[in-house]
């Protein structure tokens, strides 16, 4: 990467604002001063900009465990925001790989890395997402039936699980590929029942950590990633 280029993306200026703080005032590179904003720099170089090491990051990748009343959007009216839990430098580029809503809990994957977010959350990608659910009512047979046959859940259209299964009287597990919006509250009340709690414990082969408490975030390593996406 050209130093202008980072000292721009790490230390958040301008681009423009990056190469005249190089030229006017010169950056510590390694040690040595430098004025030449196309220099060649990578991660494991020292960057000083007026006395500030500015601290690389690259492609991050992290799994959250959503806590309940957080919202998956940066809208500060919409209520308390996930992005505020990530307190780190480079959460201000982070983008969340699907979403959860207000009141759904569990893995939040989040990154970076624009294919990778893609990758997760494309329909033809068919990566699974496995809910827990917990109903208003006790669920008949009836109904898993029905969600496994798929319904119609408005505006013209048709979700089916991969899997659909009872755990007990007010649970079932349900687990989908696609991620259109409210789709398992949608589905569960096309199926003439309602959702109260929602909790997402598995995104393609990746599980939730059980020892991540609401509100924790962990890096994932190479082999997390591949067990979300399969790639
Ligand atoms: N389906 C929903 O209804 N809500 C979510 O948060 C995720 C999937």
């Amino acid at each position: 990467m050209r130093l202008d280029a980072f000292v721009s993306r790490f230390g958040r200026f301008s681009r423009s604002e990056s190469r005249r703080i190089i030229r006017n005032n010169g950056v510590s590179l390694n040690g040595v001063l430098t004025n030449n904003p196309s220099e060649v720099v990578d991660e494991t170089d020292t960057v000083i900009v007026d006395g500030r090491p500015l601290e690389a990051f690259w492609n991050v990748y992290i799994a959250l465990n959503k806590p309940e009343g957080y919202v998956c959007s940066r809208e500060r009216s919409e209520g308390r925001s996930v992005f505020e839990l990530i307190d780190a430098n480079f959460s201000a580029d982070l983008s969340t790989g699907g979403r959860l809503d207000k009141d759904a809990t569990g893995l939040l994957i989040l990154s970076n890395d624009g294919k990778f977010i893609h990758e997760v959350i494309s329909p033809r990608k068919l990566v699974e997402k496995e809910y827990l659910v917990e109903t208003a009512k006790e669920i008949t047979k009836k109904e898993i039936s029905m969600i496994s046959q798929g319904l119609f859940i408005g505006n013209n259209e048709f979700s089916k699980p991969t899997h659909v299964e009872q755990i007990d009287h007010f649970h079932m597990r349900i687990v989908l590929t696609e991620g259109r919006y409210h789709e398992v509250k949608r589905l569960v009340s096309a199926s003439g029942n309602k959702v109260i709690q929602l909790h997402r414990r598995r995104i393609g082969s990746y599980c939730l950590s059980e020892e991540l408490r609401p509100g924790d975030w962990q890096l994932l390593s190479e082999n997390d990633r591949k067990k979300i996406t399969g790639t």
